[in-house]
C-alpha cells in the first residue's frame, strides 16, 4: 500500500494542465461497444478507472489499446457478461448494460455494490430500460437483462441521474424509433457522451438540457474523438492555488462548465480571470466562509464538495455545506478534523468554522474526492500530512504529485 506525504506551507506558483475528464471517458469507453469498426479516442486520462474500463471491454470481446493519452477499441466478438470481480472495483461498469442490450439483446452484469459515499442504486437505469422493452431478473448478485430490439420510449426520470441518463442515451441510440428523456442529467460529461455518440452516427438533440431526443439508427460506426477536459480536476487545482495563497494558470480549464464553482469561489474571495491560455487563479484578499448546497448540474457539483470544504476550513468566519446528492459524502470531515479543522455535522449539513491554521497529521482517504480534500488541506497545513489508502486518489487524478510538484508543492509517494 502506498501513501502520499504532503509538506504544506508553500504557495503554489506556475502553470498546471487539466487532463481529460474521467467521468466523460468512462461512459464514452462503454459506448464503444455500440460501434462497428474502430474507435480512436484522444485526451484519455491515465487513471485506474480507465484501465479497469479497458479491461472490461477486453472481457466483453473488444480489441483495445492505450498508449499515452490515446485509447482505441474495436468490437470483435461481443460477450454479454461483466463479471463481479471487475464490477466491484468500479461501479461505472454498470454503464455497459445499455450498450449490451442495444447490441446483443442480452446482458449479465454484476450488480454494482454500494461504495463509501452511498448505496448507489441503479433502479432508475433498469426502469428506463424496461420502458424500452428490456426484462430484468436479479439473481446471485447479477442483473440478467434480455430484450429483443429495444424500442424508443418517452421516459421521465424521478431524479436527473447521470449514469441513468448515460445508459439510456446509449440504449436509445440503436433502438427502433424515437426516445425522449425528460428530467435528464445536464452534466457536461453527459453532453460529451451524446456528442461522441453523434460522431458515431447517432441522432441525439437536446443534450445539456433536461429534455433529450434520440432518433434510433440501424448502426453506429467507429470514429475519432477527443474527450473533454476534467472540470472537477480543474476545480480542485483552482482550490489548490487559493488554499496555499499562491497563483496558478490552469490550462485547458473548462471554465464555462464551472460556473457554480467559480461563483462560490469568487464569493469566498478567490480571484478568477479567464486568459487566452487558461484561467488565472489567486486570492483576492481574505477568504470568507460561504454557504454551499450541492445540486445536479448546473448547480454546485457534489464532486467539488470535499474540496471547497477544505478551503472553508482556512477561511475567516463560518460556512455551511449541504450535501443533497449522496447520503454519506462527509467521510473527509473527521480526517480534516485531525488536521485541526473545526467542522460540525448535522445530518446532511456541515458547518465549517474557519481556523487560523491547519497542522499536518496522519490521515486516511476514504473515497476519491475526500482524498483530494486531504491533499488540499495538507498543502495548506504546517508540517507533514501522511495520507494513506491513496489508491482512491489514483482513480481520478492523473499524475497529481507530478503536476503539483511542478508548481512548487512538496508532495511525494512512499510505501506504507
Ligand atoms: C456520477 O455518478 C459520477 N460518476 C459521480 O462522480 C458523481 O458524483 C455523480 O454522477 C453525480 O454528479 C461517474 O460519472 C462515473 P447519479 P452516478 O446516478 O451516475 C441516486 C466521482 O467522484 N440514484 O446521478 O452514480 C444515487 O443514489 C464520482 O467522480 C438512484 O437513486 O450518479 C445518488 O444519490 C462519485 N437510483 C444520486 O441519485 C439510480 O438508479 C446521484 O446518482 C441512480 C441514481
Amino acid at each position: 500500500m502506498e501513501k502520499l506525504i504532503v509538506e504544506g506551507g508553500v504557495p503554489l506558483r506556475g502553470r498546471i494542465r487539466v487532463s481529460g475528464a474521467k467521468n466523460a471517458a468512462l461512459p464514452i469507453l462503454m459506448a464503444c461497444l455500440l460501434a462497428e469498426g474502430k474507435v480512436e479516442l484522444s485526451n484519455v486520462p491515465r487513471l485506474r478507472d480507465i484501465h479497469t474500463s479497458l479491461r472490461l471491454l477486453d472481457i466483453l470481446g473488444c480489441e483495445t489499446s492505450f498508449e499515452g493519452n490515446d485509447a482505441t477499441s474495436e468490437v470483435t466478438n461481443l460477450s454479454p457478461e461483466a463479471p463481479y470481480e471487475l464490477v466491484k472495483t468500479m461501479r461505472a461498469s454498470v454503464l455497459c448494460l445499455g450498450p449490451l442490450l442495444a447490441r446483443l439483446g442480452e446482458a449479465r452484469v454484476a450488480l454494482p455494490g454500494g461504495c463509501a459515499i452511498g448505496a448507489r442504486p441503479v433502479d432508475l437505469h433498469l426502469k428506463g430500460l424496461e420502458r424500452m422493452g428490456a426484462e430484468f431478473e436479479l439473481t446471485e448478485g447479477y442483473i440478467l437483462g434480455k430484450s429483443g430490439r429495444l424500442k424508443g420510449a418517452h421516459i421521465t426520470f424521478d431524479f436527473p441521474t447521470v449514469g441513468g441518463t448515460e445508459n439510456l442515451l446509449m440504449a436509445a441510440s440503436l433502438a427502433e424509433g424515437e426516445t425522449i428523456l425528460e428530467n435528464a442529467a445536464r452534466e457536461p460529461e453527459v453532453e460529451d457522451l451524446a456528442n461522441f455518440l453523434n460522431a458515431m452516427g447517432a441522432k441525439i438533440t437536446g443534450q445539456g438540457t433536461s429534455v433529450i431526443h434520440v432518433e434510433g439508427v440501424e448502426k453506429l460506426t467507429g470514429c475519432k474523438y477527443k474527450v473533454m477536459p476534467d472540470r472537477i480536476e480543474a476545480g480542485t487545482y483552482l482550490v489548490a492555488a487559493a488554499i496555499t495563497n499562491g497563483e496558478l494558470l490552469v490550462e485547458d480549464c473548462p471554465f464555462q462548465e464551472l460556473d457554480a464553482v467559480s461563483y462560490k469561489l469568487r464569493e469566498m474571495g478567490v480571484w478568477l480571470e479567464e486568459k487566452a491560455d487558461g484561467v488565472l487563479v489567486k486570492r483576492n484578499g481574505a477568504l470568507r466562509g460561504v454557504d454551499v448546497v450541492t445540486q445536479p448540474h448546473p448547480g454546485f457539483p457534489t464532486d467539488m464538495q470535499a474540496q471547497i470544504m477544505a478551503l472553508m476550513c482556512v477561511a475567516e468566519g463560518t460556512g455551511s455545506i449541504e450535501e443533497k446528492i449522496f447520503e454519506n459524502r462527509f467521510m473527509h470531515v473527521q480526517e480534516l478534523a485531525r488536521l485541526g479543522a473545526n467542522i460540525s455535522l448535522k445530518g446532511r449539513m456541515a458547518i465549517v468554522r474557519g481556523v487560523d491554521k491547519l497542522v499536518g497529521a496522519p490521515v486516511m482517504a476514504s473515497d476519491l474526492r475526500a482524498s483530494a480534500s486531504l491533499v488540499l488541506a495538507g498543502l495548506a497545513g504546517a508540517g507533514k500530512t501522511h495520507i494513506s489508502r491513496i489508491y482512491h486518489l489514483d482513480r481520478g487524478y492523473e499524475r497529481i504529485e507530478e503536476k503539483l510538484s511542478a508548481v512548487g508543492a512538496r508532495i511525494w509517494r512512499e510505501n506504507e
